[in-house]
């Protein structure tokens, strides 16, 4: 038997600050995160990924250069990630919320995150990387579970899960149900957009996440036909920003939540 999927805000434009606002500060950073909060973002995004020794971080690349060469995230402890110096060209503040810890640029666990921001922020979360063995998915909802986040609560969801790889969502639908998903297509994944494919995505997944170029005014009315909301990625610029709000999105991933606000305001 399926069960039914979770709800998402039906009249509200959700904005996604994209690995933070990451426009004005190292991605996935304690910094990049706070100033997402302060510009209102809806959203704090982080993508997940596993190291060595079993800690879940928020980063996006799976690799890292370092002068010996390219390694995988994989193969890295958490303490060498952390090591990694992230001297920044941004010139943002560091707001007084951060101003006790010691590196807010560097690499941080999800642990830290939940525990920074516990039940202030709304956390928009993807499993990168995934395996059969659905550990990384178990320990994020154990986590959640942990920093008192779940049972989702909100009608805007205090808590939203995204992942391109259906496997993973669909355990996570299987184990907690409450939680709205999110199937996110690649570029070349686009033509798999059918009535038919969505139709199947809508048993477990709340929306879908398409890359910005993908969305039409069709296939928002497509998504929307079934029940899924649309939420494009990574929307920066102005006149796509406004673009997608005339198209109908639900919500948008971004780099800049100050500038979408400021447009949004303007509707
Ligand atoms: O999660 C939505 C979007 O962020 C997917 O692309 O590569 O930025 O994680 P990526
Ligand atoms: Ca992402």
């Amino acid at each position: 038997t399926t069960k039914a999927t979770a709800p998402l805000p039906e009249e509200e434009f959700l904005i996604i600050a994209h690995r933070g606002a990451s426009a004005y500060a190292p991605e996935h950073s304690l910094l990049a995160y706070e100033l997402a909060v302060q510009m209102q973002a809806d959203y704090i995004e982080l993508d997940v990924q596993q190291t060595s020794d079993d800690e879940l971080i928020a980063m996006h690349d799976d690799f890292v250069i370092t002068h010996n060469g390219k390694r995988a995230v994989s193969d890295m402890t958490f303490q060498e990630l952390k090591d990694i110096p992230r001297s920044t060209t941004f010139s943002s503040q560091i707001p007084v919320s951060l101003e006790k810890v010691v590196d807010p640029l560097r690499i941080v666990s999800t642990e830290e995150i939940l525990s920074h921001f516990g039940k202030n922020v709304n956390y928009y979360i993807e499993i990168k990387s995934s395996d059969s063995s659905l550990e990384i998915e178990e320990e994020l909802v154990r986590q959640l579970h942990a920093h008192g986040l779940l049972p989702v609560t909100g009608n805007k969801p205090n808590v939203i899960l995204q992942s391109f790889h259906p496997a993973s969502l669909k355990f996570i639908h299987g184990k907690e149900p409450g939680i709205p998903l999110i199937q996110l297509y690649s570029q070349k994944k686009e033509s798999m957009l059918t009535k038919r494919n969505l139709r199947k995505v809508a048993t477990y997944a709340s929306g879908i996440g398409v890359e910005k170029s993908a969305v039409t005014k069709e296939l928002v009315e497509l998504s929307h036909s079934v029940g899924l909301h649309v939420h494009p990625y990574t929307v920066n610029e102005e006149e796509e920003i406004q673009k997608m709000i005339d198209l109908g999105v639900d919500g948008i991933f971004t780099d800049v939540p100050d500038k979408a606000q400021r447009i949004l305001i303007k509707e």
